[in-house]
């Protein structure tokens, strides 16, 4: 079988901050409807990766492509424009507003009555619970509550709603997403990952979970010291053979 056209390369990327090289010549595909777990020890460099991928960070050297065409990214704003966005572990919520104000912060849905607008609370409602609900299949008891209240895996899916309610998103980054939750919630999430993956999102997931990656990756990008130490197929490679490249045991044999 032929490998799908890649919706997003990375070429030769590299990144300096001041003296330190996090990245050296880092290359990444990802396609549509496929999971591409990045995984590495603290420091390796899957943070710096990602942020380049999403306008953070500009890289020192390097290209990116989606489509095969070269973007040029200057901010967040601009990755999101282009249908790359990410959600991180430190859950950017406003805790005091219900799910449905934290779905569209920023981007709140208004009508007008008489010429004088307002926020069109009903309509915001009933679209997070169609994305939450009947896209996403997460429920929530109430829509009625802060959302402070919620449990770890319920806010990482109101975050999560917000990022795929783009409708032109064509790439979603997750860092860590289930670094914070117990088994159940992660299981929850684990599962969302794989809704959005049917849909055809391309999916970066970062993971310390070997076991997360191993449930619902397609690949496995290995990365140490700033490098990509391997690249496997999941349904190929195997927990011991993916540590073994994390931690360098083969370049440490030699
Ligand atoms: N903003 C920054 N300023 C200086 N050094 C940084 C910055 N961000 C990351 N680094 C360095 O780059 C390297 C890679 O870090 P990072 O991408 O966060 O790794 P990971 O996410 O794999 O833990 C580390 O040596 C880290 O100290
Ligand atoms: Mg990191």
């Amino acid at each position: 079988m032929s490998e799908p056209q890649p919706v997003v390369s990375m070429r030769r990327i590299g990144k300096k901050f001041g003296g330190v090289t996090a990245l050296h010549d880092v290359d990444l595909d990802a396609s549509a409807g496929q999971v591409l777990a990045i995984v590495g020890d603290n420091g390796a460099g899957k943070s710096t990766l990602i942020k380049i991928l999403t306008g953070v960070y500009q890289p020192t050297s390097g290209s990116i492509h989606l489509d095969g065409k070269p973007l040029e990214m200057n901010s967040h704003s601009d990755a999101k424009a282009l249908g790359i966005d990410a959600v991180y572990q430190t859950l950017a919520l406003a805790d005091d507003l219900d799910p449905a104000a934290n779905m569209f912060l920023g981007s709140e849905l208004t009508r007008s009555f008489m010429g004088i607008p307002y926020l069109d609370n009903k309509t915001m409602r009933l679209e997070a619970v169609r994305v939450l609900d009947e896209r996403l299949g997460v429920k929530l008891r109430s829509m009625d509550v802060a959302t402070e209240s919620l449990s770890g895996g319920q806010r990482q899916a109101v975050a999560i709603a917000r990022a795929v309610y783009q409708p032109d998103l064509r790439v979603l980054v997750m860092d860590e997403p289930t670094a914070a939750l117990g088994p159940q919630e992660t299981a929850r999430t684990l599962k969302l990952i794989k809704v959005l993956r049917d849909e055809g999102l391309t999916i970066l997931l970062i993971s310390h979970s070997l076991d997360d990656v191993f449930e619902v990756s397609d690949q496995i990008q290995i990365m140490r010291r700033g490098r990509r130490a391997g690249l496997v197929k999941t349904e190929d490679s195997s927990p011991k053979e993916v540590l073994g490249m994390i931690v360098g045991a083969a370049e440490d044999a030699a």
